[in-house]
């Protein structure tokens, strides 16, 4: 039973973050540490050709104009610096070359043992301070002043135990594992951030903290992220999920709720086992599991506002093995989701009322287990409306308001919401959805794929996020 619950309750996970986005990868402009070459030449990943002549060309041509126009009134040439670095063939070939080799070595939870040294290797030739471990493979690295404000970028590490079924050149090199909801693309956005953010150093007015968190899918990598200090000194934090529902490159959002909170439930119900042809002499934990069941319809159907969406399924009836004994006990368990905080805890503590007090009706007794220190319970996303307009006004002025959508909400979930209960958070989501490559399955699909042509977006949004935040906060 141990193994089958185990078993269940990975499965069930793996639905609940099903949602259908994903998304990134290493950087070309890094540094020695006497700060003499961008590029290192000899670790990690190959490096780009040709480094120093692209340090020299980034710093002339880039820096030199992020001189005159400081963008602290953010104008067309600020976006243009940064999308034109971001988009540079070198960058874009580093950036592939990086996501690319994370999906070959896909690590699940708290296993992200070599993608944490990818990105530190990174960030080494970036010259970028960082800080190692977080929550046992996650990194914090940080640019800019060292002082206030802060402002925090965040990506996920983990991988899927689903084994490719997409045939190409950089598949999964390890069987049963799969970059199947697309963070090592936001790895690579994030690593593309900082590489941007690094070069433009000089003209931040404060300090962009960068997340590499463990574990997404299981574990709540965010909220032992959190335990570690990850967010000390931290004002708001932004985070990017790939999409198979967005053209690539499309940036959508919404302000408030976007992804439900998501949680999981088990009862074990007991009475006393006896022959069924004597019913009177037992106590029937079957007639009583499915009273409950029954009653757990009325939560969302006779408790819920209407206009708030909330979900309650049981998906697992279990008991007895003969057709003439009643057995000693039922299990039943289930999933739960609502958009808001409050809902949410509501509907956890109405399952518990309901079962136990339904199985009291038929003498049974009941235990209900929601699973919180295996920690499958993850509050809602919600997008604070100030942080939502800020990535929606970055969106639209680097990419074209016709680039940008507003998308409804969703019932997955993500732990990023566990970032929202100490600090204004958005989240957004961008496209990676190509008819003509094929990417066009959901997160957690075998199949699973993205365009990588965005992954050049990704990293100029994650950047602009965070400069222009330091430059509408700071002094
Ligand atoms: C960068 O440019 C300067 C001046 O143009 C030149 O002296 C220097 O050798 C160049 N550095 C590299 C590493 O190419
Ligand atoms: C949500 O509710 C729980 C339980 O009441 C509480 O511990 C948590 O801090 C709340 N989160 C937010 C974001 O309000
Ligand atoms: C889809 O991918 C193909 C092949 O890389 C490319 O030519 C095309 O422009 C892409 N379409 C979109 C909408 O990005
Ligand atoms: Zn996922
Ligand atoms: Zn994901």
């Amino acid at each position: 039973m141990d193994s089958s619950l185990n078993f269940c309750i990975i499965f069930t996970i793996v639905q609940c973050f099903s949602i259908s986005f994903i998304d990134t990868i290493s950087s070309p402009v890094g540094g020695d540490h006497d700060g003499s070459a961008l590029i290192g030449a000899d670790s990690g990943i190959n490096s780009v050709p040709d480094s120093n002549s692209l340090k020299n060309q980034s710093v002339r041509t880039l820096m030199a104009r992020s001189d005159s126009q400081s963008c602290e009134v953010w104008t067309e040439a600020c976006s243009e610096a940064i999308l034109s670095l971001a988009k540079r063939p070198d960058v874009v070939d580093w950036l592939k070359k990086v996501r690319r080799r994370i999906h070959e070595n896909p690590e699940l939870a708290f296993e992200e043992f070599e993608t944490s040294q990818l990105v530190r290797d990174e960030l080494d030739r970036m010259d970028a301070s960082y800080e190692h471990p977080f929550a046992k493979t996650g990194v914090r690295a940080w640019i800019g002043t060292g002082g206030p404000p802060f402002v925090a970028l965040r990506a996920d590490m983990d991988a899927l135990p689903i084994q490719e079924a997409v045939e190409w050149e950089h598949k999964s090199r390890v069987p049963g594992k799969m970059h199947a909801c697309g963070h090592d693309a936001h790895v690579t956005m994030l690593l593309g951030a900082a590489m941007i953010l690094k070069d433009r150093e000089h003209l931040l007015k404060g300090t962009v903290v960068l997340l590499f968190q463990p574990a997404e899918e299981a574990g709540n990598g965010a909220k032992r992220m959190i335990g570690d200090g990850a967010l000390r000194n931290v004002q708001a934090i932004f985070a990017v999920h790939v999409s198979h529902e967005l053209p690539t490159a499309i940036i959508g959002s919404r302000p408030g709720p976007l992804l439900a909170g998501c949680g999981f439930f088990r009862a074990v119900i007991t009475g006393k086992k006896g022959q069924a042809g004597s019913p009177h002499r037992s106590v029937d934990p079957v007639l009583a599991a499915s009273a409950a069941v029954i009653s757990l319809q009325g939560i969302v159907s006779r408790e819920a506002n209407p206009l708030d969406s909330q979900v309650v399924s049981v998906t697992w009836f279990n008991g007895g093995s003969k057709l003439d004994v009643i057995p000693d006990t039922v299990v039943i368990g289930g999933t739960f989701r609502a958009f808001s905080n409050s809902s949410f805890y509501q509907l956890l503590q109405r399952i518990e009322e309901v079962i136990v007090e339904q199985a009291r009706v038929y003498r049974c007794s009941t235990t209900v287990d929601f699973f919180e220190k295996e920690y499958t319970i993850y509050p809602p996303t919600m997008n604070d409306e100030k942080m939502y307009e800020h990535v929606k006004k970055v969106a639209t002025d680097l990419h074209g308001s016709h680039n940008y959508r507003v998308v409804p909400p969703m019932m997955g979930a993500e732990d990023f919401s566990f970032y929202s209960e100490f600090v204004p958070t958005a989240y957004y989501y961008i496209g990676v959805r190509n008819e003509t490559l094929g990417s066009i399955h959901t997160g957690h699909s075998p199949y699973f794929m993205i365009d990588e042509d965005m992954l050049p977006i990704g990293a100029a949004t994650h950047a602009t996020i965070a400069e222009r935040y330091l430059y509408e906060h700071g002094e």
